[in-house]
């Protein structure tokens, strides 16, 4: 991550709490996101899991209630910025591991011995375009049946309308299979959502054509099934077997 990068994400910090909470379209990806997560919680034993770009916590106030308590939760974040939110966001901050820094750039033999079965990254990959280097580092932290989910931007989607005030790539389906497979992972599974252009959802954006939108959505999925036009990928991998 550059110096800009991260200034970045401090000012924005505060225009993004709660972002997910906003507009009746991002609630509904959000739940379309935390869905996918559900399906993969351990909630029969505790787990060391770790939430990466926690953000303003919202992926870990999903998770954490949801996971045994004597589970131990780590968050890496490098943005000061957004790890304030987090405390006032998330009631489990006190017995939180905070790592603020880059996750890239951070050495894990600080916690000889720890391996993850759960590791979350979601909306944060799409800042990046080194896969390899991010699947490498997630399969070293696994542990042997943990589980990395994590969002992407599908390149084979109508999503050149984009605007974000950073960096950011898409991805095939095809260029992720070759770098979770070259790193040593499987996928349990790649769900899909939005075949529709980003814009409309921002130009469209009263409860009304909202709702419509996610009808015709939800009726272009139904006739185009796959993954194709999908612009934002759920995945679920594990290490190979
Ligand atoms: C779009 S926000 C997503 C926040 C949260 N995951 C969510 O979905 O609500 C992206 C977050 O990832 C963080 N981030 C970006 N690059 C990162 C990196 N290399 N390591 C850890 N966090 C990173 C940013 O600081 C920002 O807080």
């Amino acid at each position: 991550m550059t110096n800009n990068e991260l200034s970045y994400w401090d000012s924005y910090s505060k225009k993004y709490n709660g972002i997910w909470d906003r507009t009746l379209y991002q609630k509904y990806l959000s739940s379309l996101e935390l869905s996918f997560i559900k399906k993969y919680l351990i909630v029969a034993r505790p787990i060391i899991y770790l939430d990466i770009g926690c953000g303003y916590g919202r992926i870990l106030n999903f998770v954490a209630p949801k996971i045994h308590t004597g589970s131990k939760v780590f968050a890496v974040e490098p943005s000061v910025e957004m790890l304030k939110l987090c405390k006032e966001n998330y009631p489990g901050y006190s017995k939180l591991s905070v790592i603020n820094t880059d996750f890239l750039k951070y050495n894990f033999s600080k916690f000889p011995n720890v391996t993850f079965d759960l590791i979350t990254a979601i909306r944060v990959l799409k800042y990046y375009n080194s896969y390899g280097d991010w699947f490498d580092k997630i399969f070293s932290l696994l542990s042997r049946d943990g589980i990395f989910i994590f969002t992407v931007t599908n390149s084979h989607s109508v999503s050149f309308f984009d605007k974000l005030g950073v960096n950011h790539f898409k991805i095939s389906l095809a260029g992720l299979n070759y770098y979770l497979e070259k790193s040593g992972l499987e996928v349990l599974s790649i769900e899909g959502y939005q075949i529709l252009p980003e814009f409309l959802y921002r130009v469209f954006n009263k409860s009304l054509y909202l709702n419509l939108l996610i009808g015709f959505e939800r009726l272009l999925s139904s006739v185009l099934p796959n993954l194709q036009f999908k612009r934002v990928l759920y995945v679920a991998v594990r290490k190979k077997r």
